[in-house]
């Protein structure tokens, strides 16, 4: 709850209206590595202890407020600002939420990737009794409110560049919306906040000047990393954002071993998590949480989600697995298992050790047990498949009866021929073979051939119709 001794209250703003997105949906709800912008600013405030996360909405209130996953707690909440007058006016909504002992720290919804050591040290840098901005120094500060120092290199004032002289305007360290300052101190200057300027907005950072007149410390906090204060106006810069993330979170797994084929080519949108001499080709995609043991390798052009494959397991090019959150829906693959290409695991698909599954098979809420096989051509759905059963080409699970799922049971053992129909509910007992292209419509015993399709008739010198002559 508290850094240095000093509870941390977070605002962030997000009721702008991010136009030059050109998109009917709200900014801060565009994605960068699958969460929302304000998702990654939410996480970091939860990362770095904040008692209070209050998040201000305006333009698609409704919307940004739904597309929040709420960290738990009660310490999310929304306070919406109507009309948008500026970025004071934002944080003045939020006062009521604050309490009076804390450290308040003002984030924006559309700069996701601050990280919380750095606002941390931001906190730090406040101390409980001073106003700390977070400054960077940019070859072109272009748009940027210019941090003022006088003589002796103490802050003076932020001036928007709208405002700025063409002295100002040369000045290259800006301010980059982030602050941290003792709500005591915070709330009697947003109490006195004017319009009186060039956009005629309620400039939060016009509190430098109060706190100047106060006498009250005002201290930069210089940081190099440019990415961690980069904001999201357009797409163009949403998708640089997206490239900088996956650039860093390859560079992170690559120095932990893992052997990325190309990490221009390799997108995390969640949490991946890499055992030793995990080799990954070139354009797979991560979402969810994913695992891979030991000495698995991916080829080329798979996308995996909500996934934990075991070790030495080897995924062909143009896999999917599609595995959901919850612990049901989640996909495991058992050690050694060899998966693809072309293969298709969906939901609840659980494999056990040295499975086989080729081109073009589809495994849906399914147990496959120990070294059981299917290597073309299938559908295996709501199943339960036994050990070592050899699964034949093109055939499948008939799960669906236009109304209900029901459950298909394959004995240990059992080979299913080609172009077999497995018509649920039915249990083929351990052992037992059935005949290719069988449609299976009862339960087989134990050890039983089952042939279920029409004998083969053969007329010998059987003459084929001729055309008639005209
Ligand atoms: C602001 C700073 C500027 C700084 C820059 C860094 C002010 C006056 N200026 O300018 O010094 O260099 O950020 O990016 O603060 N918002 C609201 N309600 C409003 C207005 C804005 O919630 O009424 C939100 C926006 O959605 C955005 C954030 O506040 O998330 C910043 O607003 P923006 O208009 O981008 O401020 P800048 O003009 O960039
Ligand atoms: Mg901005």
């Amino acid at each position: 709850m508290k850094q240095n001794g000093q509870a941390v209250d977070v605002v962030i703003m997000a009721a702008g209206k991010g136009t030059r997105m050109k998109s009917r949906l709200p900014k801060v709800l565009h994605r960068l590595a699958g969460r929302a912008l304000l998702q990654h600013v939410v996480d970091t405030a939860v990362g770095l202890n904040a008692r209070r996360v209050v998040v201000i909405t305006g333009h698609g209130a409704a919307e940004v407020e739904a597309g929040v996953v709420h960290p738990g707690g009660g310490m999310l909440q929304f306070v919406r600002q109507e009309p948008q007058l500026g970025t004071g006016h934002a944080v003045q909504q939020a006062v009521p939420a604050l309490p009076d002992d804390g450290t308040v720290v003002v984030l924006s919804g559309d700069v996701p990737l601050t990280q919380a050591e750095t606002l941390g040290a931001l906190i730090a840098a406040c101390g409980g009794d001073k106003l700390a901005l977070l400054t960077i120094e940019f070859p072109d500060p272009t748009g940027y409110g210019r941090i003022v120092r006088d003589t002796a290199g103490a802050v003076q004032a932020i001036v928007e560049h709208k405002d700025a002289s063409e002295a100002q305007r040369q000045i290259r360290e800006v301010y980059s919306g982030i602050m941290a300052v003792p709500a005591r101190l915070l709330k009697p200057w947003l109490g006195r906040l004017d319009n009186q300027n060039a956009q005629g907005e309620y400039y939060l950072t016009d509190v430098v000047k109060f706190a100047v007149e106060q006498g009250v410390p005002v201290v930069g906090h210089k940081i190099v990393d440019a990415l961690q204060v980069a904001g999201v106006n357009s797409p163009v810069q949403l998708a640089e954002l997206e490239r900088a993330y996956q650039q860093r979170a390859a560079r992170s797994l690559m120095e932990q071993g893992v052997r990325l084929a190309d990490p221009a080519r390799f997108d995390v949108r969640g949490e991946l998590l890499c055992g030793q001499d995990v080799e990954i080709d070139i354009n797979c995609v991560f979402a969810g949480h994913v695992e891979l043991g030991e000495g698995v390798r991916i080829g080329a052009h798979c996308s995996i989600s909500n996934a934990s494959i075991g070790p030495g397991v080897v995924i062909h090019p143009y896999t999917h697995i599609e595995g959901g959150v919850s612990a049901r829906d989640r996909i495991e693959v058992g050690a050694g298992a060899l998966i693809g290409p072309y293969a298709r695991l969906r939901p609840g698909a659980k494999l056990g050790d040295d499975v086989h599954i080729g081109n073009f098979v589809e495994i849906k809420a399914a147990t496959l047990a120990q070294g059981a096989k299917a290597n073309h051509l299938a559908y295996i759905g709501d199943s339960q498949v036994g050990a070592r059963v050899n699964y034949g080409a093109g055939s499948i699970t008939a799960n669906y009866d236009g109304a209900n799922k029901h459950t298909t049971v394959i004995g240990e053992d059992v080979h299913i021929g080609s172009n077999c129909v497995l018509i649920a509910p039915v249990t083929i007992g351990a052992g037992g073979t059935v005949g290719g292209g069988s449609t299976i419509t009862k339960d087989t015993a134990p050890g039983a051939l089952t042939v279920a399709r029409a004998k083969q008739v053969s007329l010998s010198n059987w003459q084929r119709p001729q055309k008639n002559k005209k």
